[in-house]
Formats: structure tokens, C-alpha cells, sequence
């Protein structure tokens, strides 16, 4: 039997982990570092998984999931073949990294606030009605509203892109019987981009397809990469910002002298986002592959092994966030939380998406510091957090 099969196993299909997952991870995470479960090796402490995210025995699991998830032949294949999620580390990764980072790495975050706020504001200034469900309505439009300022399209594209990135985000639920509409979902945002990437070559101008365009030309990116860039660009900069803001709506607004703080200064907003995102992270946790055989915590992990660090368990531990279930937007930011992941995978977009998720509840709380969640369908995978449907009353208490 290898060391691996002998490890305790968690099972993600307790109850127990839906009704209460942070806590039911605490407790595993209590009395285990390492552990499996149905779908691999689980990192349940907070050091070993930051020391994971940089070891270079590990690598990206992405062509796994492919695999896993039976992708026939089509555009979709070929793009998860070619893209940054499937490169290891190595000179197409970093090229890969370094185009998007001139786009929006942390020099270029800071100067898309002015943006971001704008389309937040916009998108407020539309709201009509007194109930409204927030991920709908508001929080898939703030990140896809974004992306269409990025790349000088209407604004009334927002809800297509919405939801064309959860669509195609749906392939880390892990599960063969979405392939289908997934593959399908990813065809129509080739059709998009296409046709945006046309428009763009017949009137050049700042916009991020332009930029790409210009870096194509100097050879910084082939044709396929930069028909790529454009559909990544929305597969990653939406869905998981849109299911942030509305987590830390559902959450911020649970303590109503916290929310309408924010409301009365939004400088509050920065800690307040950052202590939602360790408490309540859209990420529960992040996956990757053993290159080689190796070892986690003593325990030896053969070659091929898919390994997940948890971010849910990591962020609960008592001896690195005193008080780990605790609210407190004065804790210092470090030891950082780990939505993000880390190391030569660590999220590109994290420097925009902590502006989006600020601007978007500071906006919020202003307007509507009385607002009141009346209904809230909550889902927990063991990768995400999910919340489809939060009903808010705008004028609540
Ligand atoms: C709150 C919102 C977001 C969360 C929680 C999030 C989380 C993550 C996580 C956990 C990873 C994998 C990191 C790892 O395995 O170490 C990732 C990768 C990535 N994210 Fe995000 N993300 C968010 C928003 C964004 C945005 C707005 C963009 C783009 C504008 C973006 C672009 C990317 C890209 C390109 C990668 C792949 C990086 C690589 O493989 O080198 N993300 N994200």
C-alpha cells in the first residue's frame, strides 16, 4: 500500500462541509497537515501550503483536468493545449505572464481605480427596483463591464461575457457531463473575440486588444496566442471576481456597523475586502501536479500524484491568524491570506480584481448602507465558493 492510501481521508460530501465548510476544514486542519480525499493529496496547514505553492517538484494539473474532463477535439482543446494554464514553468510561461503583465501587473493596477470606479458607478446608476439579486444584477456586470472597457466594447456586452466565463469555469467542478456545454461556451467566445480582434485591427487604438495587437506584431506573441489572450482575458477576469463581491456583500453586510463604516469612508474598504478574502475566499483551494517523486510533510508522493492546497483549512489556523473565525479587519496583512495561490501560478489579475472587489462594496455601502440580504443559496465545493443567488432589499433595515 503506498504512503499516500494510508493517509486519513476527508470526504467532501459531508453535510457537515456545506453547512459549515470553513469550520468543518478547521477541525480536519486541527488535527491533520496532510490528508486525501476522493480527488488527491490535501494540504490542510498553513507553512506547508505556501511552501507547496513554490516548490518546484510541483506543476500545473490543468492538462490533467482536461483529460479528466474527456475534451474532444475543437478550439477548446487546442486552447487549454497551447495556454498559460497548462505550461510549466519555462520560457512560454513566462512570456505568456509577462504580456499580461503589461497589462495589468501592479504598476498598471493602480492607474485602472479611476475605471473600475467609473463602471461600478455606471452600473449602480442603472439599478432599478428595491430587491435585486446582487450576483446577477450587479456583481457578474462590475469585472465583465471591466473587461469591456478594456477592450473598447459596449458596456451591453457585459452580460454575455458574465456569463461565457462562468460557463467555461465550470470545467474545475471536475465533472465529464458539462464538457459538452463547456466546449460549446468556449466556441462562442472564440466567435467573439474573433470578431472584437478584427474590429480592433481596422481602428487601432489604446485599448488592451490594441495592446496586444502591437505586441503580436512585434513578435512578442504568435496569431493563436493572441486569439488566446483575448479569451482568457475573459475565462479569467470574471467569474471569480463576480462570486468575491458578492461573498463579501453576503458577509459585510451580516455586520451592519462594519458595512455602513465603509459606507461612511471607503478607505475602510481595502482591509475589510482583504479580511473577507481570508475568512470567506472565493478560492478554497488550488491545484497542481508532482513532476517528480517527491515528498510533502515526510510523506513520499509519487510522480503524477494531484495535490490541492487548502486555502478554506490554511486560513483558520489558530497559531498564524489569532482568533482565526473571528472578523478583524485591524489583523496585520501579514502572513498574506492565499486567495490567490502563489509562486509561478499566482493569480495575474489579483492587483485589479482587490480594486474591483473594493470599489464594488464601497460603492455599495455608500448608496445603501441599510441594505439586507433576504435570501442566499450558498454552495461550497471543495475548489470553490459559489453563490448563484443573493437576494438584497437596496433600503432594507
Ligand atoms: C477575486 C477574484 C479572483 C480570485 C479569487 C482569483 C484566484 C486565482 C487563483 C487561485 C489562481 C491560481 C493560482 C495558483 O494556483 O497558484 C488564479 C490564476 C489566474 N488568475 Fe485569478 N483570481 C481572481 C481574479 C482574476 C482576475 C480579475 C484576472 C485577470 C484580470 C485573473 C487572472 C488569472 C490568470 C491569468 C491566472 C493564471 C495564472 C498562471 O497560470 O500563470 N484572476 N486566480
Amino acid at each position: 500500500m503506498s504512503q499516500v492510501s494510508k493517509l486519513p481521508f476527508v470526504d467532501y460530501s459531508d453535510p457537515e462541509y456545506q453547512e459549515n465548510p470553513f469550520r468543518w476544514l478547521a477541525d480536519k486542519a486541527r488535527k491533520l497537515k496532510l490528508a486525501r480525499s476522493e480527488r488527491g493529496v490535501e494540504i490542510l496547514d498553513y507553512q506547508l501550503c505556501r511552501e507547496f505553492l513554490i516548490d518546484r517538484a510541483f506543476g500545473t494539473d490543468h492538462a490533467n483536468l482536461v483529460e479528466k474532463m474527456g475534451l474532444p477535439d475543437s478550439r477548446a482543446r487546442d486552447f487549454k493545449r497551447r495556454m498559460l494554464l497548462t505550461q510549466n514553468r519555462g520560457d512560454t510561461r513566462k512570456r505568456i505572464r509577462n504580456s499580461l503583465v503589461q497589462l495589468i501587473g501592479p504598476a498598471q493596477a493602480g492607474g485602472l481605480r479611476r475605471d473600475i470606479a467609473d463602471v461600478v458607478s455606471k452600473l449602480l446608476d442603472g439599478i432599478s427596483g428595491s430587491t435585486i439579486n446582487l450576483k446577477h444584477d450587479f456583481a457578474d456586470l462590475v469585472p465583465a463591464g471591466v473587461y469591456c472597457r478594456w477592450v473598447d466594447a459596449p458596456l451591453s456586452d457585459a452580460r454575455f461575457v458574465a456569463d461565457s466565463s462562468e460557463a467555461v469555469l465550470a470545467i474545475f467542478r471536475r465533472d465529464p457531463s458539462l464538457t459538452k456545454s463547456i466546449v460549446a461556451a468556449y466556441d462562442r467566445l472564440f466567435d467573439y473575440t474573433k470578431v472584437q480582434l478584427e474590429k480592433r485591427r481596422a481602428d487601432m487604438g489604446d485599448d488592451f486588444l490594441s495592446r496586444l495587437i502591437r505586441i503580436r506584431e512585434a513578435g512578442g506573441l504568435s496569431e493563436y496566442e493572441l486569439e488566446d489572450f483575448a479569451v482568457m482575458l475573459i475565462e479569467a477576469s470574471t467569474d471569480n471576481t463576480a462570486h468575491q463581491i458578492t461573498i463579501a456583500v453576503d458577509r459585510l453586510t451580516a455586520m451592519p456597523d462594519v458595512w455602513q463604516a465603509i459606507g461612511k469612508d471607503s478607505s475602510l474598504a481595502g482591509a475589510a475586502v482583504w479580511e473577507t478574502m481570508r475568512l470567506w475566499p472565493r478560492s478554497i483551494s488550488t491545484s497542481r501536479v508532482a513532476l517528480i517523486d517527491t515528498q510533502l510533510n515526510g510523506t513520499p508522493i509519487p510522480a503524477g500524484t494531484t495535490v490541492f492546497a487548502s486555502f478554506g483549512a490554511a486560513h483558520r489556523q489558530a497559531d498564524i491568524f489569532q482568533g482565526p473565525h473571528r472578523f478583524d479587519a485591524s489583523r496585520p496583512q501579514m502572513p498574506p491570506h492565499l486567495n490567490f495561490g502563489g509562486g509561478a501560478f499566482s493569480c495575474l489579475g489579483q492587483f485589479v480584481a482587490n480594486i474591483e472587489v473594493e470599489e464594488a462594496v464601497a460603492q455599495l455601502a455608500n448608496r445603501y448602507p441599510k441594505m439586507e440580504v433576504k435570501k442566499a443559496e450558498r454552495e461550497y465545493t471543495p475548489m470553490f465558493q459559489i453563490i448563484p443567488n443573493l437576494q438584497v432589499e437596496l433600503e432594507g433595515r
